[in-house]
């Protein structure tokens, strides 16, 4: 019987070329998808659309997953990523972020809890940045760190049920609003000095979702940007 996995902000970029990797690979994928849903038809395909920052729309994601049937894999990939400066209101700015990172898998998590198939397998995209301040993008960094060790505590409690990794990436794809500048500028800051693409973050989402020895790992995807030296980018304005 073909493995199922849930895959979160699967509807466009990194989710949906995710999707489409286990599609291909004979799984039965359900595709979480927010705003955009640019995923074609396919017999082993479900799409289920919420809004992760709405609480009602998460309730109502979570009472839908249960009656899929048995899970192999998860993977909490849906984020928004808003600078500080372009938040009118600090509060609906944070909750935001935390509803996305922090409360949406952990009311998933939930609702998965009776129907995990032996030998499952969740893994958590978090951020470099979630181990290093960024002041203009606080609230994304805060929201990113708490997915990382929300993880890590799910490692403990679903130990011998469920397997519990996190993925750090790096500069894996740029978003079309940023400019030659800036993409020069962050791939300067980085050991492989490369736009690493999302077939790096597929590579390493096979190797956790199969690697029976790892549990509570941080593995970081990101051509070496953290440990490149931050010297200049601490001092960029
Ligand atoms: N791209 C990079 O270089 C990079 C670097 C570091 C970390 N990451 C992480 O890697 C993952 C994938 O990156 P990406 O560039 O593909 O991410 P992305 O473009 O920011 O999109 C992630 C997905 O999250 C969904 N999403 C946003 N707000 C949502 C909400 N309120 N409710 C439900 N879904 C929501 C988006 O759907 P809608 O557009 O429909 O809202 C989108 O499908 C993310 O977790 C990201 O933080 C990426």
């Amino acid at each position: 019987m073909s493995k199922r996995i849930l895959i979160t902000g699967a509807g466009r970029r990194l989710g949906k070329v995710l999707a489409g990797h286990y599609l291909d690979q004979g799984w039965q994928v359900v595709a979480h998808y927010n705003s955009a849903n640019e995923l074609a038809d396919h017999p082993s395909l479900t799409c289920l659309q919420a809004d992760l920052a709405n609480v009602e729309a998460l309730r109502n994601l979570a009472q839908q997953l249960p009656g899929l049937g048995q899970f192999d894999a998860v993977i909490h990939n849906a984020s928004c990523f808003v600078p500080d400066v372009a938040a009118s209101d600090l509060i609906a700015h944070h909750e935001m972020h935390q509803r996305v990172h922090v409360l949406a898998p952990a009311v998933i998590t939930e609702a998965l809890s009776s129907v995990w198939n032996r030998a499952a397998s969740m893994v958590c995209i978090s951020d470099i940045y979630a181990d290093i301040p960024n002041q203009r993008f606080s609230a994304y960094c805060a929201a990113k760190a708490g997915l990382q060790n929300f993880a890590l505590s799910m490692a403990q409690r679903l130990a011998g049920r469920v397997r519990v990794n996190v993925i750090q990436p790096g500069p894996i794809q740029f978003l079309p609003e940023h400019d030659e500048a800036y993409r020069n500028k962050v791939l300067s800051q980085s050991l492989i000095g490369e736009e690493l693409g999302y077939g790096a973050i597929i590579q390493a989402c096979d190797y956790l979702l199969a690697a029976e020895a790892l549990s509570g790992t941080v593995m970081r995807v990101d051509g070496g940007r953290f440990v490149a030296n931050r010297y200049d980018q601490t001092f960029i304005s």
